[in-house]
């Protein structure tokens, strides 16, 4: 991969098995696999996409629900392996893909910094001094000692965006997680992602607020059922999109 490359997407096509019909449990699944009746319709979810993404660029996803971007994120992160296609990346990465995932709701947000950030390959002593900063970012001192699973979405989001960016990664990938944020974490959060692309950070940024992709973005790529259906300067592509016919 070149050098000034960050990201670089060619040819991914992911397909899903979906169950033609309703299978009630595991007995019928068998009995109807053994008869030979269990039929699966292919879903395309990303359709031969490549998109490159140079070091340092700040590129906004946009698209309907459904048309493949959190797939195409969780591709880039390695959650999902392609079923064709290549998603390579350069140095470290922060995904923000789902709510809460990282997280055990059973324990309390102190319990969940040091694991999230276990499972994110911070050591323990680094987690220490940087807890408190952590715990201020996120509003959340008052909850310390509360088990997560009675925070609100906003909540959750909040902590998960405090512990990604605490350290700055070369790719931050943020999927409309922030939109549970209310307004004034939505700045603190836009805030810290222009520090961290001063810093020279990359970031792959998802949201369905196109005046946030426009204010936050250089680039914007739109997908479409699965295919990238155009990729250019943020206002050229927004412009279009927003014109989008029902
Ligand atoms: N694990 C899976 N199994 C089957 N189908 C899936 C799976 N994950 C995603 N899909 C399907 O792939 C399509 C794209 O989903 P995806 O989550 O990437 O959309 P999206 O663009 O992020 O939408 P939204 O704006 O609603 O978040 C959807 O039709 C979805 O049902
Ligand atoms: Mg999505």
């Amino acid at each position: 991969m070149d050098n000034n490359i960050a990201i670089e997407v060619k040819n991914v096509t992911m397909r899903f098995n979906m169950p033609h019909e309703k299978v009630d449990n595991i007995k019928e699944f068998f009995i109807k696999l053994l008869k030979g009746q269990l039929r699966f319709e292919e879903f395309v979810a990303l359709d031969n996409v490549s998109l490159t993404v140079k070091k340092g660029d700040v590129v906004g996803l946009i698209g309907l629900n459904g048309s493949g971007k959190s797939t195409l994120l969780k591709v880039i992160s390695g959650i999902l392996k392609p079923s064709s296609g290549t998603a390579e990346i350069s140095g470290t990465i922060s995904p923000l893909i789902e709510l809460g995932a990282g997280f055990d709701f059973e324990l309390t947000t102190k319990e969940n910094i040091f694991l999230n950030a276990a499972v994110l390959g911070f050591d323990r002593n680094f987690i220490t001094q940087k807890y408190d900063e952590i715990l201020d970012f996120a509003e959340l001192r008052d909850f310390e000692n509360v088990a997560i699973k009675n925070f609100s979405s906003g909540m959750i989001a909040r902590l998960g965006f405090s512990i990604a960016t605490l350290v700055k990664p070369d790719i931050l990938i943020v999927d409309e997680i922030l939109a549970v944020g209310d307004f004034i974490f939505q700045q603190k959060c836009e805030k810290r992602i222009s520090e961290l692309m001063m810093g020279g950070t990359t970031v792959l940024f998802v949201s369905h607020s196109i005046e946030q992709v426009e204010r936050i973005c250089k680039t914007v790529c739109w997908i479409e059922h699965g295919k990238v259906k155009m990729i250019g300067p943020a206002k050229e592509v927004t412009e279009i999109y927003k014109n989008t016919k029902a």
